[in-house]
């Protein structure tokens, strides 16, 4: 791994990919090396006039299937900041919805010269088929249960920053747990790939019927008890209940979920003194985190990550650019 003070190679070998599918397949000085090209994106939002125009005369298009709020406004934030044209597909309207194939929106897509897609979908391995149809970079925005690969890299920037962990560095002896329906969640996935990539030791915690067998083998440590998957931890990741990926009953009733794995101010004191609170929303607050946690102040970091995730939406825009804009060594 990269350590502290390290340059990454030169060039396009800092990250050698056509797009963003997920955090799978990622080297960790590649991880690395986005979260702190995302560093400069971070100091330029805090100002008033926040615009480069690195990517004039570019077309993005955001081609959104599910519901959004962050990801899709935060995408096209850092669209427009960096002096990019950005289309948002309204898919309610589109002839998506007339039955068209989705490799025919791909290739209808790809025929009209986007130099990106951001692509949010439903089923999982959607993104991957559209990348494969179109000739411009394709950065996924969640599709299915299987990856959300920004909304990790966000999750790590925000953790770093919160805790002053230097550029370019491990996440070595940071504990992470991260709680709820771990079983449907593609923001659990690339989190536990992103967090123990970069060496934090990570723990799930889930009822028996929302974690996903074999989780061992992602590196992580399962608990179903969330008093005892908090002893000690330095970070605690709340997860919502995903009802629309649910068929049949998965809770015995919110009530008891809430008791049972809701994040209490009496249950986070199990945690170390400072622990952060992070949730990637949308919070059902009352049932998996509650206002008193999540509207803490100094440690609940739920804003800080959406302030995050335009600087890294900026950083992955222009790193996958680079290419066809051109860039020296990106050729
Ligand atoms: C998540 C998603 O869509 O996967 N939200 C987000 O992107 N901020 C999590 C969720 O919907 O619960």
């Amino acid at each position: 791994m990269t350590s502290p003070g390290n340059s990454y190679p030169a060039g396009s070998a800092a990250f050698p990919h056509r797009g963003l599918l997920g955090i799978a397949g990622l080297a960790p000085h590649e991880i690395l090396f986005l979260l702190d090209e995302a560093e400069q994106w971070v100091e330029l939002n805090r100002l008033p006039q926040k615009r480069d125009d690195r990517l004039a005369g570019l077309t993005i298009i955001n081609a959104f299937f599910e519901n959004s709020t962050r990801t899709l406004l935060s995408f096209e934030i850092a669209g427009k900041r960096l002096g990019a044209d950005v289309v948002n597909m309204a898919v309610a309207q589109s002839s998506v919805k007339k039955g068209e194939t989705l490799i025919d929106t791909a290739m209808t897509l790809n025929a009209m010269h986007a130099d990106a897609i951001v692509i949010r979908h439903g089923s999982s391995g959607a993104v991957q088929l559209i990348a494969d149809k179109v000739d411009c970079p394709v950065l996924n925005a969640g599709d299915g249960q299987h990856e959300h690969p920004t909304q990790a890299l966000l999750d790590a920037l925000t953790i770093r920053h919160a805790l002053n962990l230097p550029r370019g560095g491990a996440f070595n002896g940071l504990a992470v747990t991260i709680c709820g329906d771990i079983l449907h969640s593609r923001v659990a996935r690339s989190n536990i790939l992103c967090l123990t990539s970069l060496g934090a030791e990570v723990r799930v915690c889930a009822p028996p019927a929302l974690m996903p067998t074999g989780i061992e083998a992602m590196q992580v440590t399962p608990f179903h008890d969330f008093d005892a998957a908090l002893r000690g931890a330095d970070v605690v990741m709340m997860l919502r209940l995903q009802q629309e990926r649910m068929q049949g009953q998965f809770i015995a009733s919110p009530r008891e979920y809430r008791h049972l794995y809701g994040l209490t101010l009496d249950r986070l004191a199990k945690a170390k003194p400072d622990a952060l609170v992070m949730h990637p929303g949308p919070m059902n607050r009352g049932i998996e985190i509650d206002s008193n946690v999540a509207d803490l102040a100094e440690r609940s970091m739920i804003t800080r990550q959406v302030e995050m995730g335009v600087a890294i939406r900026m950083a992955c825009l222009d790193v996958l650019t680079r290419r066809s804009r051109g860039v020296e060594g990106w050729s």
